[in-house]
């Protein structure tokens, strides 16, 4: 995979992310009181009745340790003081493509033992196995290691992952890169009027992944299909006319993903373009909000009003963006949170967390999908993908509590075959200003 970045010295980041992640694994052994961390990275699992096994899916405590996605089998082992060290799985097997032998920037900072069954793993794990913290699923079990993934190690470490090292946001920004490659090829496309299966594929190609690699299910949509949140549907036709283009998809690096949104106008000259742009222009705006001691739940009241403006600017609806937010109006023509943390997993851990102990900040009322409820810190990556969609079924609701009067339905009608707008950019917080990473990778890509 082409690392975009030649003078960013991964080796160099990699070594203070492991130190990093030592310190983490010290502070959650002692306060769950064990003695040796344990991460399996996880096992491959069959469709039942069948030999069919699903695309696999790395542990994300372990690939937090090691860039490697693709060995099941192994494991993580880490004692306080003690050089960690990689039972890696590389069996001999003409059926399958064997993992690599171990290589990379990590290596020298492990012990590293190859096994060729899993079973060999047993005789390497720390002992007794009543003093190892087992992170992983049950599925993960080895004679009596079995995941017991204790609260007290699980909190700290899930919390701790907020605050991205160094390697971690070089890591994302390549990300970043790859995702925009495919979305480039996805617009170009889109512009020549392909259907959704075909720009699909012109995406996974431009990115050079498929879809058991992407971070998550491409949503690729044409037309009303932009008004379905989570539209996964591939329509080998394209409609007549194609009007409108909404695609949310990203890439993975090293285990690490982005999670980027885009949406597109066929006549650049008309009123969606003007829409877009203008949820485009106050996207940037919020994106600038991701500041430290800002509180995230705020930033997504902040974006229901921006977008109610910007609704009652293009006359779709009658109200104040105040009073739209407090009739329910609002959430009708944005009906998800503003975004979420996003790292190892698209939708990363602790978005809720209340502190490394755990507890949980409840979700503001009448905002049942926000994904993040903390006050934001140096450190932490966001997403911040506001939307607007025009959905019967949500608008129907609308008219049935009564507010039927705040909404001009001509306006509505106009739009509804144009079905949404999402635009979506992943931000870091630091100590000054707000980082996008994700404009800079589209601003090279022309
Ligand atoms: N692509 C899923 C999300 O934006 O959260
Ligand atoms: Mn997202
Ligand atoms: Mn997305």
């Amino acid at each position: 995979m082409t690392v975009s970045a030649p003078n960013v010295d991964f080796a160099l980041l990699y070594a203070d992310h492991f130190a990093t992640m030592k310190r983490r694994a010290d502070e959650a052994l002692t306060r769950g009181g064990f003695d040796h961390l344990v991460v399996p990275s996880g096992t491959l699992h069959y469709q039942v009745f069948d030999d069919r096994d699903y695309a696999y899916a790395v542990n994300p405590q372990f690939k937090a340790w090691l860039p490697l996605t693709r060995v099941p089998y192994s494991w993580l082992v880490y004692t306080p003081g003690q050089r960690p060290k990689v039972i890696f799985y590389q069996p001999f097997d003409y059926w399958h493509v064997v993992p690599d032998a171990p290589s990379g920037w990590w290596v020298e900072h492990f012990d590293i033992h190859i096994i060729r069954k899993p079973d060999e793993a047993l005789a390497l794990l720390p002992k007794p196995v009543n003093r190892c913290a087992i992170l992983g699923e049950p599925q993960s079990a080895l004679g009596d290691y079995t995941p017991n993934s204790p609260d007290a190690v699980v909190n700290y470490l899930e919390y701790q992952r907020s605050y991205k090292t160094a390697y971690e946001i070089a890591l994302m920004r390549e990300a970043q890169h790859l995702a925009v490659r495919g979305h480039r090829a996805a617009e170009a496309a889109f512009r020549e009027g392909k259907s959704e299966f075909a720009i699909h594929m012109a995406y996974c190609n431009a990115v050079g992944q498929d879809p058991s690699e992407l971070p998550y299910n491409n949503i690729i949509g044409l037309n009303e299909h932009g008004a379905v949140l989570h539209y996964h549907d591939r329509c080998h036709t394209a409609p007549t006319p194609v009007r409108s283009f909404l695609i949310d998809a990203g890439a993975s690096f090293h285990g690490y993903a982005s999670d980027i949104t885009r949406t597109y106008a066929m006549d650049t000259s008309g009123e969606f373009q003007a829409l877009v742009n203008a949820v485009d222009a106050a996207q940037i705006t919020m994106g600038e909000g991701v500041r430290a001691g800002v509180d995230y739940k705020q930033l997504h009241i902040d974006a229901h009003l921006s977008l109610m403006g910007i609704l009652k600017d293009h006359g779709v609806i009658k109200v104040s963006p105040e009073t739209a937010l407090a009739t329910g109006v609002s959430a009708a023509f944005f009906p998800h949170g503003l975004g979420h943390p996003i790292g190892l997993q698209v939708h990363d851990v602790a978005g809720f967390a209340e502190s490394d102990h755990g507890g949980k900040i409840p979700r503001p009322q009448g905002h049942p999908y926000l994904r993040m409820t903390r006050v934001l810190e140096p450190g932490m990556v966001v997403t911040i993908e506001p939307g607007v969609y025009f959905i019967d079924m949500l608008l129907n609701e609308v008219k049935q509590n009564g507010h039927a009067d705040s909404i001009d339905w001509a306006r509505v009608d106009a739009l509804r075959p144009y079905g949404g707008i999402r635009i979506e950019d992943e931000v870091l917080c630091t100590n000054g200003d707000a980082v996008n990473l994700t404009r800079p990778a589209f601003a090279e890509a022309v």
